[in-house]
């Protein structure tokens, strides 16, 4: 895993969020109160895009049909709080966690631990 310089610090205000690919991954970098986050950039209910989403204490909001997740540990916390499993087993696949990535500032600069995976083309995020 390496470090990839994908943004910089002003580039994305507090609550914002930004998409952005290294190689073949789609990643979603995520400004919480001044620190940095990265995840999977598609969301697990439908595999839409995650950018534009909404971030407020520690939750991003998907803006597609509202799935929440953990930015710290991209767990879903949004329907898998609410309904019963067991009722809806193709929720139980939609609902697996985000990826997460590792994200160091350096410089002003925003960059992010890819694993190798994602400079090959079978790299599903
Ligand atoms: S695609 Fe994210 S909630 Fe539907």
């Amino acid at each position: 895993m390496g470090y990839v310089t994908v943004a910089r610090v002003e580039e994305i205000p507090p609550g914002h969020t930004q998409m952005v690919q290294v190689g073949s991954c789609l990643i979603l970098l995520v400004n919480d109160q001044g620190e940095f986050y990265a995840l999977q950039g598609l969301c697990g209910h439908q595999n839409l895009p995650l950018a534009g989403g909404k971030v407020w204490q520690g939750v991003l909001d998907c803006p597609w049909h509202h799935f929440q997740y953990d930015i710290r540990t991209g767990e879903n916390l949004y329907p898998k709080r609410i309904y019963p499993l067991n009722a809806l087993p193709k929720l139980r696949e939609q609902i697996s966690p985000l990826r997460t990535y590792p994200v160091q500032v350096v410089e002003e600069q925003v960059q992010v631990g890819v694993p190798q995976s994602c400079e090959s083309s079978d790299c599903r995020f």
